[in-house]
């Protein structure tokens, strides 16, 4: 679908990932004007296989944004998680400990299909295609996008713009190097993913610390397993036949008891991701704006990319919202500190899950010592298990 190509917008958004879609819809829900480019087709960004797991915040934000429906019929809640370690299982309930908050398996790629949808039918311009080249005015009143769209060069002129467009955008790169600093770690380990057409082996996720690195049992649907290895970096799929694969899950998920067993199926999917932390700050400039992955990215073990963008844009929406409705620039000036509070939580727990569960190159006895005692503690005391549930389960939005 074409849509006409606006000269002028109150708020240019630039992605359409989920940070870009959901803040649209907050936006077009509040009566303000947006435009969203983005770079790639609706195909692509429509199966880019991701993130799979909803916290209650996020689910709560699209079901206000009315793009729940099919999240609300197909999406699976989850009560808990298990971890395995040292050969043993431990269940961490979620409810029990958080009073009464859960997580949802649906994938990022159903996401980001029913808020396209929504967009294309009812929303503000959406525009597929259209990449955007340099942001111009940055420190100015009237900052302007330019773009590419069907091979012509267009510009777009914005009261305010949203970089929202991932960890390798271009908003970011025009706030001015000495007015933004960027912190970051990488990891010494990636993750293998596979898609299998074969129905989950538990009914929850099971988190793995074994002698020979983790794993991950998640899942699409009642029929469709998420898996994940961790490998080293630089890893080639292609070095990975299927058998390799479900014997390393066997390996890594087997229990003392030897009486469980992963269910192998036909993999549909294959793929190398690698694992770094990075925030950038402060998260907005002028009239520039960065939300999601634009402003941080974290290592995938505690399910958090996705949620922190949503977290952010939900943020971002009702301080455009307040602009709208009082004039008042307050919420809009206090978003970049209100958002990098939870960031940075999000940061400190996706780095412990990663740290906690994985086995380093260099990693001695001793360090593991460390590991299995920490996953002790969670499995033995209530007050720790509960502290990883709510970082899990997520934050509530202040
Ligand atoms: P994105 O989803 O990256 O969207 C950004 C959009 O901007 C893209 O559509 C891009 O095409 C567009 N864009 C970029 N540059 C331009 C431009 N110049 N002009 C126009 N458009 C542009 N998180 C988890 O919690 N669990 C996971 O298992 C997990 N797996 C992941 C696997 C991979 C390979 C990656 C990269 C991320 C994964 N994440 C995972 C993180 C999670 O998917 C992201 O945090 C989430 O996608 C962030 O959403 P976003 O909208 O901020 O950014
Ligand atoms: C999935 C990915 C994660 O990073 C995670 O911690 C849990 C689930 C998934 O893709 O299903």
């Amino acid at each position: 679908m074409t849509a006409p190509a606006p000269a002028r917008t109150t708020v240019g958004i630039v992605g359409a990932g989920p940070a870009g879609l959901l803040l649209a819809r907050l936006l077009h829900a509040s009566g303000i004007d947006c435009v969203v480019l983005e770079s790639r087709d609706r195909g692509y960004v429509e199966q880019r296989q991701r993130a799979g797991i909803l916290e209650q915040g996020t689910v709560d934000v699209l079901r206000e944004s009315g793009a729940a429906e099919r999240l609300d019929r197909e999406g699976l809640p989850h009560d808990g998680i298990e971890l395995r370690f040292d050969g043993r299982a431990h269940r961490i309930d979620f409810p029990a400990l958080t009073g009464g908050r859960r997580v949802w398996v649906y994938a990022q790629t159903e996401v980001v299909k029913d808020l396209v949808a929504l967009q294309l039918a009812d929303g503000a311009p959406l525009l597929f295609e259209a990449q955007v080249t340099a942001v111009e005015g940055a420190e100015s009143a009237q900052p302007v996008l330019r773009y590419t769209h069907q091979g012509v060069e267009r510009r777009l002129e914005c009261d305010y713009v949203v970089g929202c467009d991932g960890f390798h955008g271009v908003v970011r790169e025009a706030i001015p190097a000495g007015a933004r600093q960027t912190f970051e770690r990488s990891y010494p380990y990636s993750w293998l993913g596979i898609l299998a057409d074969v129905a989950p082996s538990s009914d929850e996720l099971v988190y793995a610390h074994s002698p020979r690195g983790f794993a991950l049992l998640s899942m699409r649907s009642p029929t469709v397993s998420r898996l994940y290895l961790q490998v080293p970096n630089g890893t080639d799929p292609a070095d990975w036949s299927d058998e390799r694969i479900w014997d390393e899950l066997d390996a890594r998920f087997a229990l003392a008891a030897g009486d469980w067993k992963l269910a192998r199926g036909p993999i549909t999917a294959k793929s190398v991701l690698p694992m770094r932390s990075s925030v950038t700050e402060p998260m907005r400039h002028g009239r520039l704006f960065l939300a999601g992955d634009a402003a941080h990215i974290v290592p995938p073990t505690g399910a958090k990319g996705l949620n922190l963008a949503a977290a952010d844009v939900t943020v971002l929406a009702r301080a455009f919202t307040g602009l709208h409705r009082t004039g008042s620039t307050e919420l809009l000036n206090s978003y970049s500190a209100t958002c990098l509070n939870r960031v940075w939580r999000a940061e400190h727990f996706s780095y412990f899950m990663t740290s906690t569960l994985h086995t380093a190159p260099e990693q001695s006895p001793f360090d593991t010592r460390l590991q299995l005692s920490q996953l002790d503690r969670i499995a033995a005391s209530p007050h720790a298990a509960a502290e990883l549930a709510a970082n899990y389960a997520g934050l509530p939005l202040v």
